[in-house]
């Protein structure tokens, strides 16, 4: 008999790829770790980090502190830390967390078993590796699995003035297209039904690769697989939504009607500021082409507010933008500067209550303007892909092909299915549905 498994804990914080690159790390452990729950008896404690704000970084840091004493506890206890904050701070975080076992970068996922053995030995880094395509293809799914999300590729060649992303994932490296149309039949094959494509910029997939091909010619070799249902992607940038891109949305029947299309900022100066390469007018003039081609497409975006030298003008192009693009959901941040970043040394950094009191105001207009995306689909009739129960239970959970959740009461057995509801009421954050019938 195989010896017993020891335990894994792992905790993520940051982005969708961050979240694919952890059930990445629990599937080349599995040989010897399998997840636990409960942190009281992990005897590996992995921490997935993000670096993409201060107060990202910070949770991190507390986060460490307050294992001091699990670890006191389990001394044989290997506590590590990978991903984003794990690259940028290398040794150093080995020097500020004495309790600390490991540390590993974007990069070392896949050298995870012997790190971790090395670590049982003496404190190990492992974060120097920022060439080549980190990832390989992932060969499990666990059973019940719907929603999959897929990275077709690492890094970013943008440099926005503002964004520790290109430091610590590295230059833009793409999977090969045979590699990735593996990985979503595989998942195809698990009873998977809805695939997110991933990457920081997946409008440029495919440029270095030996045979080029484009981010379009990706997306009709997926949707062309049997049995997907619904395809979506995540970040695209919008200086390089292509023609071809957004003609797509109208054209591929599994791709769903939702883009997430980071706007940042509407200030012609400050997106320069920020080098996203994009105009104000550029950006509306693709969205307006969206909703040519897509009528019923849901759009949602990221926004900054308090990049430095923002004016209160600068801060109402941004409302204004806000209204004329007619978001359907968006994140919104307040700028924080981030280490190696450009921006960070720029003149005209803006104190903390106007920032505050600016992103108050944006979340205002942004709250409205779900809550009425939200009731002006009450009494329609739309699919939903059940994808768990909902947070307060009792109910079933899942989205629209335009992203928003709905909640709705239905038999388990809908788990995992494709249904139609009908959308009775309006929430901020979700949607009140009544079951009408499996698709
Ligand atoms: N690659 C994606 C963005 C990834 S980061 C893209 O280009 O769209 C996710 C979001 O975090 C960004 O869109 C931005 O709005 C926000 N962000 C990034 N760096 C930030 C910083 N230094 N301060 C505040 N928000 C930031
Ligand atoms: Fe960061 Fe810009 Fe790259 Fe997005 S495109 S990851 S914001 S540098
Ligand atoms: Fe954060 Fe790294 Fe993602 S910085 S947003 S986890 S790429």
């Amino acid at each position: 008999m195989a010896a017993p498994k020891k335990k894994l804990y792992l905790r993520t914080f940051g982005c969708q790829m961050n979240v694919a690159d952890s059930q990445q790390m629990a599937e080349v452990l599995a040989d010897r770790y399998e997840l636990t729950s409960d942190p009281e008896e992990a005897d590996l404690y992995l921490i997935n980090t993000c670096a993409i704000r201060r107060k990202s970084e910070h949770k991190v840091l507390s986060l460490l502190g307050s294992l001091r004493d699990l670890k006191r506890r389990r001394p044989h206890l290997i506590l590590g830390v990978g991903g984003c904050v794990a690259q940028q701070e290398g040794e150093k975080l080995l020097a500020a967390v004495p309790h600390l076992d490991l540390v590993f970068g974007t990069h070392g996922i896949w050298r995870l078993p012997e790190l971790v053995e090395r670590a049982h030995a003496r404190r190990t880094v492992e974060v120097d590796l920022l060439e080549g395509y980190p990832g390989r293809r992932r060969r499990s799914w666990p059973p019940g699995v719907v929603q999959g999300y897929i990275t077709i590729m690492q890094g970013c060649d943008n440099f926005c003035s503002f964004c520790v992303v290109p430091y610590v994932r590295g230059r833009e490296v793409s999977r090969p297209p045979e590699d990735i149309e593996a990985e979503v039949r595989d998942f195809l094959a698990a009873g998977g039904k809805e695939v997110t494509l991933l990457g920081q910029n997946v409008n440029s997939y495919g440029r270095g690769l030996p045979e080029p091909v484009t981010f379009r010619q990706l997306l009709n070799r997926l949707a062309a697989l049997p049995g997907l249902a619904r395809l979506r992607f995540a970040t695209s940038h919008p200086k390089d939504l292509s023609d071809d891109l957004i003609a797509a949305f109208g054209e591929l029947p599994p791709l769903c009607e939702h883009l997430h299309l980071p706007a940042q900022s509407g200030s012609d100066r400050i997106l320069r500021a920020m080098n996203r390469g994009y105009t104000r007018k550029e950006y509306l003039e693709k969205v307006a082409r969206l909703r040519r081609v897509c009528p019923e497409l849901a759009l949602s975006t990221d926004l900054i507010v308090g990049f430095p030298g923002e004016t209160e003008a600068d801060f109402r192009d941004t409302l204004e933008l806000v209204r004329e693009a007619g978001f359907e959901a968006a994140f919104s941040f307040k700028y924080s500067p981030r280490p190696r970043t450009r921006a960070a040394d720029f003149p005209d950094q803006v104190p903390e209550e106007v920032k505050s009191d600016r992103l108050g105001r944006l979340q205002a207009l942004l709250g409205e303007q779900t809550l009425a995306a939200h009731r002006r689909l009450v009494r329609r009739v739309g699919e939903v892909l059940v994808e768990g129960e909902s947070k307060r239970g009792g109910e079933l959970s899942g989205r629209l092909r335009t992203n928003q959740v709905v909640n709705f009461a239905g038999p388990r057995h809908l788990l995992g299915e494709l249904v139609q509801v009908e959308i009775t009421a309006a929430h901020p954050h979700s949607l009140k549905g009544r079951w009408v019938r499996e698709a």
